[in-house]
């Protein structure tokens, strides 16, 4: 993938995601998956990784959730949505074979660590650094602020409840891992 690729995949994302900014599939989500998954490929050194494909599948991993509507639907079948948005979506980008296959893999396969721990430790280097990636943002406090807002909880309910069990879930993010040494990995600004 060449860097003006990853440029043209990166404005459409951010021309896509802009329209939801409170969403809990963000743009500042997609930002935080990216720096999660150089952090993890720093550490985890894999003999054949292309940068610039590893970023893109981050920034495009959510696409489902602006591509489709949000529902129990959508969510069952998000590995399948997945397949069929990212086969319409990445011919305007014209990657090459191998690039499109390892970005449509790993994010077909990355829902469901949390809470199903659909893992994928035997799995290719690009699927297990996204999807841990991802899992490692789950319980971010942004999103516990969207999610309250989006069941409409009041603040105290947020504050006394759903943050002190977000911030126990994050303690314990190695088991919903493919790598579980990294489970501490990311530090969430003092909310820990
Ligand atoms: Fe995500």
């Amino acid at each position: 993938m060449t860097a003006s690729q990853l440029k043209e995949i990166s404005s459409y994302i951010d021309a896509l995601f802009s329209r939801n900014v409170h969403h809990v599939h963000n743009r500042n989500h997609l930002i935080r998956v990216v720096e999660n998954a150089r952090r993890i490929s720093m550490v985890v050194k894999p003999k054949q990784l292309e940068p610039f494909v590893l970023e893109a599948t981050c920034l495009l991993h959510d696409i489902t959730h602006q591509y489709y509507k949000n529902g129990l639907f959508n969510y069952l079948f998000e590995r399948r949505l997945a397949r069929k948005a990212l086969t319409e979506l990445l011919p305007q980008f014209k990657l090459n074979a191998s690039d499109k296959r390892i970005i449509i893999t790993a994010i077909a396969n990355h829902p469901f660590s949390i809470p199903f721990r659909n893992l994928h430790k035997n799995g290719d280097v690009y699927t297990k650094i996204l999807q841990d990636a991802d899992s490692l943002d789950y319980f971010h406090p942004e999103r516990v602020t969207a999610v309250g807002k989006k069941l409409h909880l009041p603040d105290r309910v947020v504050t006394i409840i759903l943050r002190p069990l977000s911030r126990w879930a994050r303690n314990h993010i190695g088991w919903f891992l493919n790598y579980p040494k990294l489970a501490d990995l990311v530090v969430y600004d003092g909310d820990r």
